[in-house]
This record gives structure tokens, C-alpha cells and sequence, in this order.
């Protein structure tokens, strides 16, 4: 997804500080970029393709001490020099970056054309400046003419301008994530933390309908009356270490190595083994009479796996596509509905908390990030202390997202004795370390990468691991990847396993869904197709498989947790042999800010 930078105060550093900052955005997804200079006049670079070709676009200074930059992830118009931002207007005096969709557009568009404005590109976001030019032409200082064009916006919209002579960014929010960072020496405007968290650890989280300006006198927040607003300065809790890749390859391989850390962070101060007691304090009193998870994506997998724990635990659960629940909810009643969502910025997530927000219901945010819209719009959040994951392809958080989810459920589940799995959730950082040290998945990886493609089943629990690591895969190596209930395999996917189709199996425990598996083993295995079994030796999977990814035995709560971080590192594994873009895979994006 698009992401936004903006810098007052580096002086002549302005201008590389804004490329390094686009760096530090990469994560996020996109297919080209561009930075503007305000000085006298705007200067403008701007590139498709990746973050290379605009450095080398772009010389050491360039004229002024104001400047936007931006990385688009294309909605509107293909990826090329001209449809990348910052956009200007006919005199080039005014330059805009932008995340999310202009709806009313065309209109915009339609009028400004006929007024004698000429359009340079494809793009939605290309009305801003020429608003804007006309409001300046008709007498109205930037700010206002500013907030004039921003008030004839429809959509969602993190917007940034800088204008010639002026060394301010002007700044406006509505469905889209937009965050300051205050240096002592620097103010910074962007859509994420991580772009400025070398510089500083203060930020601002902008809201919906707020306006920021940012100049060298320093920065206000206000509303679209212009009036001041009173805002918290919060401390991000994370270093700017926590953003590199630490000597790893790829940001994925370092963050699935982070995970026994993340979930130690995730678990700590909220686990009380003696008694047997899950203390969620910031979540008060939790009672639901049931449960709708909403998520997409790897987050929806990490539902469906949550749904299951609350049933397990009698309370009445289901996971929806957020997508599908905001398009048509089932009756909300006296649901509690779950946000599933690693950034908490999700368009389509939002848009069903938001729908069961208008419907009644009580909302809970389940999310990594703190500051995030859906965190601030929900009654309650519940933080799973990932730490920032930079790579597109979720890893550490799906992880956090099922610990987190394992507190939750023994947290609102009636009181009985949760000894077992509090002890397995204990040992979990331990036993995932394990499977990181232990696993043989890159030879997994070498036997059956450039297969035809790579089937993944598991039952219960283990289902929505299955379905996870056939998303990791496809997600990452661009092969052909299902994930399957393995009851469903004879019902239909049965007709695509050739010898030249290995199919993993998620077999822990030794209870009816570990036989079952193996039942579904043998059907593909009749029809050649080698097996992966990924088990803990509880069972005879190992006897009936080509090849073995160990797990330790454990709680089969967390065994689900532990068999998907061999998937993640045979996904891995695999699409490193193929030299596939890990950290940012084509077309996808790390947070989708718009539905
Ligand atoms: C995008 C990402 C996926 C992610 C999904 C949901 O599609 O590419 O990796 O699972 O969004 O993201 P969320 O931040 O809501 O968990």
C-alpha cells in the first residue's frame, strides 16, 4: 500500500532523508516512487519500478528544506514515471502525495478539464493539486485552499502537499493512516512509524477529519473548523534496530526467527501458571455470549483457528472474510466482534467493525499495532507484542495472532482448569525454538521445489494451518498452492495429486483427527503424490511419508502454533531456490488501505 514522508528541519539532509525514510517504507508494497523539494519552486523526481531507480534519479540536494516523498502501489493508472507521486498542479507550485481512493474523482476531474486544467496522469489523487491551484487563484492562502479541496474529497485519503515558497507540509486524514514523528531538531509526517524511528520515538497518530500542518516553528493538529486540537505525544515502544534485518537474507527468514521472542513478549505478565489464570486487564470484564472473528488474508486463517478455540471452550464462535461480514452481517445479537488484523489498518477489517460498531455490537481490536485505527476504533484492544514485521508475508504475527488468541479464549472462557494449555503456551517460545534449530525444511524445500504444485491438509486445529501455508507459499514463491480440510481432499481436489504434486500433512497428536489424516495420506499416496507429513511422532504419519518435519509434542492448541513455522520455512526454503522478491512479492501489499 502506498506509503507517505514528509520532512521539516533536516535542511540540506531533507532530501536523502526523505529517500531512506521511502526504504524504511518498502515493506508496505509498491511499484514506484517519487519525492518533491518545496524551495522557491518544486522540484520533482519520480520513478516506476523499484526504490534504485529513483536514487539514481534523484542528485545529493536539491533547492529547499520542505519535501514530500511517496511510494504508490497503483489503484488508479498503471505503474509508470507519470502516474507515480507527488502529483502537481498546471504551475507546478503545488505538489501532493496520497494513500487511498478518491471516489468522486471523475467528477473532479470532468469539471477541473473543463475549467482548462490539464492532467499529467491517471490517477485519482491528481485533482488534489489542481483544487488547490484554484483555490490559490482565487485569492485563498495554501492552508485554506488546502482544506477547501480536501473538503470536496469523497473516499479515504492520507494526503501531504508542500507548495513553492512555503516551508510548511500541510497534511489531512480520513481512512487512512497518517502518523508525526517530533525530533528535537525535525518534525516528520508519514504513514507509518518505522519510516522515522531512527530520528525519533514521539509520535502523534493522526484521526479521521484531523488536519496537521508541519513547519520549522514546529507542527498543530486540527480540525477541518481549523481549530486546534489537543493531542497525545505517545513513545513507540520498538527500536529502529527492530527494523533491520540483523544479518538475515530477507526481513521474512529474520522474522521467523524472531518468533520465540515475540511470543515470550506476547505471553509475559498476562499468564499466571500457578492458578491457572489468564489476566487480560485491559480488556475488563469479558463475558461474550459469543464470539465473530473478522480478518483477512493470513489474520482470517488465524480466526478461523480462533473460532475454533472459543467452540472448544463452549463458547459459540465463527470466523467471517471481513469483506463478506461488512458486505452482509449475520444477525450481530450480543456478539463480540473480533478484528483480527496484524497492522489494525485493513480496509476491509475496518469496514466490518465498523458495520457491527453501527449494528450494536461490542468490538475488540486483535492487532500488533498500537496506534492503529482499528485499535483506537474498537471498545477494547488486545496487542499481540509482535514487534514491527516488515516482511509482505505475515510470519511472526500470525504466530502472536494465535497465542493472542489462546489468551483471549481462556480469558472469557468460564472458569476451569486451563493448566494444560497455560503450561503448553509456556513452553511454546521453547518449542518453536526447537523447530527453528532443528528443521530440515530447506531440504524439504530442495526435493520438491519447482513441483507442479503444493497441496497442504490438516483437520481441526490444524486446518487453518494448512490453509496458511499454502497462502505462505503461493504468496511467496508464485507456485501453485491449496490448502484443504483433509476430509475435503476426496470431495473434488483429489482429481488434481499426481506424482508431481507433494502434499503436506499436519498430523500432531495421536487423537481421531491425526488418524483421519492419515487415512487422507494414504489416498494420495495412491495416486503418487509424495507426502510431507509435519508431525510430532504421536501418530504413524511418519511411517507413510517421503519426508518428515518434526515438531515437539505439545498441547494440541499450540502444536498448531509450531507445525506452521515448518511451512514457513519450507515456503521460505522454496522460494529463495526460485529467487523470488521475499520480503516484497509482486502485486501484493504489506497493509491494504483500501476495499
Ligand atoms: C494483506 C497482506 C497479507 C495480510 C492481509 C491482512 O493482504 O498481504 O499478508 O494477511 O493483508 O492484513 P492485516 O494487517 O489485517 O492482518
Amino acid at each position: 500500500m502506498c506509503g507517505i514522508i514528509g520532512c521539516v528541519g533536516r535542511g540540506d539532509e531533507t532530501l536523502q532523508t526523505l529517500v531512506e525514510s521511502l526504504g524504511k517504507l518498502e515493506y508496505r508494497g509498491y511499484d514506484s516512487a517519487g519525492v518533491a523539494m518545496a524551495g522557491d519552486r518544486i522540484e520533482l523526481r519520480k520513478r516506476a519500478g523499484e526504490l534504485d531507480a529513483l536514487r539514481a534519479a534523484v542528485p545529493e540536494t536539491l533547492p529547499g528544506t520542505v519535501g514530500i516523498g511517496h511510494t504508490r502501489w497503483s489503484t488508479h493508472g498503471p505503474p509508470t514515471d507519470e502516474n507515480a507521486h507527488p502529483h502537481v498542479d498546471c504551475t507546478g507550485n503545488v505538489a501532493v502525495v496520497h494513500n487511498g481512493i478518491i471516489e468522486n474523482y471523475q467528477p473532479l476531474r470532468d469539471e477541473l478539464e473543463a475549467a482548462g486544467h490539464t492532467f499529467e496522469s491517471e490517477t485519482d489523487t491528481e485533482v488534489v493539486p489542481h483544487l488547490v491551484e484554484d483555490g490559490i487563484a482565487d485569492g485563498l492562502d495554501p492552508e485554506a485552499a488546502f482544506r477547501s479541496a480536501v473538503a470536496r474529497l469523497e473516499g479515504s485519503y492520507a494526503l501531504a502537499m508542500v507548495v513553492a515558497g512555503s516551508e510548511a507540509i500541510l497534511a489531512a486524514r480520513n481512512d487512512s493512516p497518517l502518523v508525526l514523528g517530533l525530533a528535537d531538531d525535525a518534525t516528520y509526517l508519514a504513514s507509518d512509524v518505522p519510516a522515522f524511528r531512527e530520528h525519533t520515538d514521539r509520535v502523534v497518530y493522526l484521526e479521521d477529519g484531523q488536519f496537521a500542518r508541519v513547519d520549522r516553528d514546529g507542527w498543530v493538529v486540527t480540525d477541518a473548523d481549523g481549530d486546534r486540537i489537543d493531542v497525545e505525544i505517545r513513545t513507540v515502544e520498538w527500536d529502529a534496530e527492530d527494523t533491520g534485518k540483523s544479518g538475515y537474507d530477507h526481513f521474512m527468514l529474520k522474522e521467523i526467527h524472531e518468533q520465540p521472542r515475540a511470543l515470550r513478549q506476547c505471553l509475559q505478565g498476562r499468564v499466571d501458571e500457578l492458578a491457572g489464570r489468564v489476566s487480560l486487564s485491559e480488556l475488563g470484564e469479558l463475558d461474550p455470549a459469543r464470539v465473530h472473528l473478522v480478518a483477512a488474508g493470513t489474520s482470517y486463517h488465524a480466526a478461523i483457528y480462533g473460532a475454533q478455540l472459543l467452540q472448544q471452550s463452549g463458547i459459540p464462535a465463527q470466523a467471517f472474510y471481513a469483506h463478506e461480514y461488512a458486505l452482509s452481517p449475520p444477525p450481530i445479537e450480543d456478539a463480540l466482534v473480533v478484528g483480527v488484523s496484524q497492522s489494525g489498518e485493513t480496509a476491509d477489517t475496518l469496514g466490518a467493525i465498523r458495520e457491527a460498531s453501527r449494528r450494536g455490537a461490542e468490538t475488540l481490536a486483535l492487532t500488533n499495532t498500537v496506534g492503529s485505527t482499528m485499535a483506537r476504533e474498537c471498545n477494547r484492544a488486545l496487542f499481540i507484542r509482535s514487534g514491527p514485521e516488515i516482511g509482505v508475508a505475515a510470519t511472526k504475527t500470525f504466530a502472536g495472532q494465535q497465542t493472542a488468541l489462546n489468551l483471549l479464549t481462556i480469558a472469557a472462557s468460564p472458569p476451569s482448569d486451563a493448566r494444560d494449555a497455560i503450561a503448553a503456551l509456556r513452553d511454546l517460545p521453547a518449542n518453536v525454538q526447537t523447530v527453528l534449530d532443528e528443521s530440515n525444511a530447506e531440504a524439504v524445500a530442495e526435493a520438491y521445489g519447482g513441483s507442479d504444485a503444493y497441496f497442504f491438509i490438516g483437520r481441526g486445529l490444524n486446518y487453518p494451518v494448512a490453509l496458511e501455508g499454502a497462502l505462505k507459499t503461493k504468496e511467496i514463491t508464485y507456485e501453485h498452492a491449496e490448502g484443504f480440510a483433509a476430509g475435503e481432499l476426496k470431495h473434488g481436489p483429489l482429481a488434481l495429486v499426481t506424482g508431481d504434486t507433494p502434499v503436506f500433512a499436519l498430523v500432531t497428536g495421536d487423537g481421531e483427527a491425526a488418524t483421519k489424516t492419515i487415512g487422507s495420506i494414504k489416498e494420495v499416496e495412491a495416486r503418487g503424490a509424495p507426502v510431507v507429513a509435519i508431525t510430532d511422532g504421536q501418530s504413524e504419519a511418519g511411517r507413510y511419508a517421503d519426508h518428515v518435519l518434526r515438531v515437539p509434542e505439545t498441547h494440541p492448541r499450540a502444536a498448531a502454533i509450531v507445525a506452521n513455522v515448518q511451512l514457513q520455512l519450507v515456503a521460505y526454503h522454496v522460494a529463495n531456490r526460485l529467487g523470488r522478491s521475499i520480503d516484497k512479492p509482486r502485486n501484493l501489499a504489506k497493509s491494504v488501505t483500501v476495499e
